[in-house]
């Protein structure tokens, strides 16, 4: 079986051109292709596990999942944040079934070995009767991943030989301190995560996530035509969003969408005036320049962490200067059905109220009863995977050579990575799959 799964795997890596924009569709729904990205990419790369505000105190934990791989996140007595494979050294049953909590130990309910939360078994009941003298605990530990935090997003990793977590991110992580390191007061989680299924592979997601401002005025119609957007243009079509992607050689991705010069604004959109000083005193001068008229940032860290910052938010009849901030892993369930895990992140100073507005303003446009936005995607992601259950798409590539063969002039674009002026590229598509059929291929990031 494992031959046979490795054969239709290498067949489809052959079909695959990212350098030419085409990629088979079979990667979006064949089981096999879901288990090779589930040894190969999940269990190398760095894999976001939650935010460090859902774990503040020792003790604190929450149960995540790396790929299959359930995981316990925890912070230790010491303070140290620990990943603990959530499955018992003794016969592998679940040792920990709650979401989150706070404790010392995991008590295993089967026969009650014991482990602490930095992962040494402490007790095992009759241990020297049962096993004899020779028992040593230390020889029965969790299986623990290696563990990386920046701006207080947790992530880990199974390989021991994975670069550090600087290296991974590479020029990503400039976008990340632009949206959560100019905050005096850092960032929390807004309660705890959204979770729900969606059908349709997780990379069709996280590609989309990663650029493609080429849907909205199609997919999301409805909230161009209702003028969120500004005026129609001269297609008709509504005021089109326009925005600059930007990608790195690791395959995170990015897209700053701008709002069209004659609907203005103010400068760093939905933010608080409390929160746009903070913004304004912390941020670099490229970081301002990158963000003021933006209304939209957001991207994909590759593999499978998706995240958006929104100020385009109408929670009421009238818009207001409210903003949202989204970290979601699209966590794949099966080749055709993800679990989408967002996490929704407030600054920690801002008011109660604020906090409330930007928790209605996301969960109406992003997450499972979204009626506005995200809503609009799911029968495309979906559809995306279904159509490839025919037998005749079973050899069909799907197109991603969008931008290819067009120059990019070079501009003074302050951020770094390689990026593209516009909206019309599917360069960051390219960069997703082209890490991804590295790391299919067992090349290191
Ligand atoms: Fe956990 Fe036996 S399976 S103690
Ligand atoms: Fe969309």
């Amino acid at each position: 079986l494992r031959d046979a799964a490795g054969l239709i795997v290498a067949d489809i890596l052959d079909l695959f051109s990212p350098d030419f924009g085409r990629v088979p569709q079979a990667v979006m729904n064949h089981p096999a292709v879901l288990d090779a990205e589930l040894e190969r990419i999940f269990t190398t790369a760095w894999l976001f596990v939650g935010h460090e505000s859902e774990i503040a105190e020792p003790g604190d934990y929450i149960t995540r999942r790396m790929g299959r791989d359930q995981v316990i996140v925890t912070r230790d007595e010491q303070g140290e944040v620990r990943v603990l494979r959530n499955a018992c050294s003794h016969r592998g049953t679940l040792l920990c079934k709650a979401t989150s909590g706070n404790t010392s130990h995991f008590m295993c309910p089967y026969h009650a070995w014991t482990f602490d939360n930095t992962g040494r078994l402490r007790g095992a009941p009759e241990a020297r009767k049962a096993y004899g003298p020779g028992f040593d605990r230390a020889d029965h530990p969790l299986k623990q991943a290696r563990v990386g935090v920046h701006q207080g997003l947790v992530f880990a990793t199974w390989d021991p030989e994975a670069p550090p977590l600087a290296e991974f991110l590479g020029d990503i992580a400039w976008y990340l301190d632009m949206l959560l390191g100019t905050a005096s007061g850092g960032w929390e989680v807004a309660g705890p995560p959204q979770r729900y299924l969606t059908s349709g592979n997780w990379k069709i997601s996280c590609e989309n996530f990663g650029g493609d401002g080429y849907h909205l005025p199609y997919t999301h119609r409805t909230p161009i035509e209702a003028g969120l957007f500004g005026e129609d243009d001269d297609d008709g079509s509504g005021g089109k969003p326009h925005g600059r992607v930007v990608w790195t050689p690791q395959g995170h991705t990015a897209r700053i969408g701008y709002m069209p010069p004659e609907v203005g604004g103010p400068p760093y959109w939905g933010m608080s005036d409390g929160l746009r000083a903070d913004f304004v005193a912390n941020a670099t001068p490229e970081m301002l320049q990158v963000l003021d008229n933006a209304d939209v940032v957001h991207g994909n860290l590759f593999p499978n962490l998706s995240f958006i910052f929104t100020a385009i938010t109408y929670t009421g009849d009238e818009p207001d200067n409210t903003s949202f901030l989204i970290f979601r892993m699209a966590m794949p369930v099966d080749a055709e059905t993800t679990e989408m895990v967002n996490i929704l992140l407030v600054p920690r100073d801002a008011t109660p109220e604020w906090k409330q507005r930007s928790v209605l303003a996301c969960v109406r446009t992003h997450g499972a009863a979204a009626v506005l936005f995200e809503g609009d995607d799911f029968d495309n992601f979906a559809s995306v995977s279904a159509t490839g259950r025919g037998v005749v798409a079973q050899g069909s590539t799907l197109d991603y050579s969008m931008g290819l063969g067009l120059p990019v002039e070079p501009d003074d674009w302050p951020g770094p990575g390689e990026s593209a002026p516009h909206d019309h590229s599917e360069r960051t598509h390219r960069a997703f799959y082209g890490a991804w059929l590295r790391a299919m291929k067992g090349e290191k990031p």
